[in-house]
């Protein structure tokens, strides 16, 4: 058989990705059985991506100049059901806390190692009940929002997809530990400002602390500008082609 005959795995990956979320808008994502099958197949098919399937190897060089991008992004593909790509980070680079509002993600780590913090925004009114055990008042006027911590981890090739849904984990922070780090990125719908979304970045003001051994941190975030530090480059795909 002809090696170019060959589905490649980066295809599977994108057909299985148009199958999981294409109507899930409609039947609503979590708590669908259909859903939860098809991307658990996705997740096992993400589990066995490599930087060699995408003809990609992690940079020789290590330092970056600081009129270079810290964060670039290979765009694979685009449907209304997901976008996917691969973002390079470069040694010490960051992607600032953000949101995923009503999105799914999924990420998987090609080289390098990343420490991932996870939030989720919690229902509670910024006013005179929202003070808390600290003492802290946060900022009136501002785009203030109570939230927790739910996970805070390292992620190598070796780990498993790092999964976020739009209630649990949808807001991180990514930062590249001990030198470069690239992940294939999946989010179910893309982002569309048009459609309610935008990314948003905010920064923790303060951590209120724990009710209980064992539970997790609480903090306040604040909305912010995308940070002066951080910026998105472009480059080139060099992996198998994708359709979907
Ligand atoms: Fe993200």
């Amino acid at each position: 058989m002809p090696k170019n005959s060959k589905t490649s795995l980066i295809q599977t990956i994108a057909s299985q990705a148009y199958q999981t979320f294409h109507n899930g808008a409609s039947s609503g994502f979590g708590e669908n059985n259909v859903f939860l099958e098809h991307q658990a197949v996705l997740v096992t098919l993400l589990s066995k991506i490599t930087a060699a399937d995408l003809n990609i190897a992690s940079p020789k060089k290590v330092s970056r100049k600081s009129a270079e991008a810290p964060v670039t992004y290979m765009h694979i593909c685009e449907t209304d059901a997901f976008s996917m790509g691969v973002f390079l980070l470069k040694p010490g680079a960051s992607i600032p806390l953000h949101d995923h509002p009503g999105m799914n993600g999924m990420l998987k780590v090609l080289y390098g190692k990343v420490n991932i913090r996870c939030y989720d925004k919690l229902e509670i009114a910024v006013g005179a009940d929202a003070k808390d055990e600290s003492q802290f008042e946060p900022p009136q006027g501002d785009a203030v929002s109570r939230a927790v911590l739910r996970t805070s981890g390292q992620f190598t090739v070796q780990s498993a997809p790092c999964v976020l849904s739009p209630a649990k984990d949808n807001l991180h922070e990514i930062d590249a530990v001990d030198g470069p780090a690239a992940f294939l990125d999946i989010l179910a719908p893309p982002y569309d400002p048009n459609d309610g979304r935008d990314c948003h970045y905010y920064k923790v003001l303060q951590t209120v602390g724990r009710k209980e051994q064992g539970s997790e941190d609480e903090v306040w975030l604040v909305e912010i500008p995308q940070p002066d530090d951080f910026w998105c480059g472009g480059e080139p795909y060099p992996g198998p082609n994708v359709s979907v």
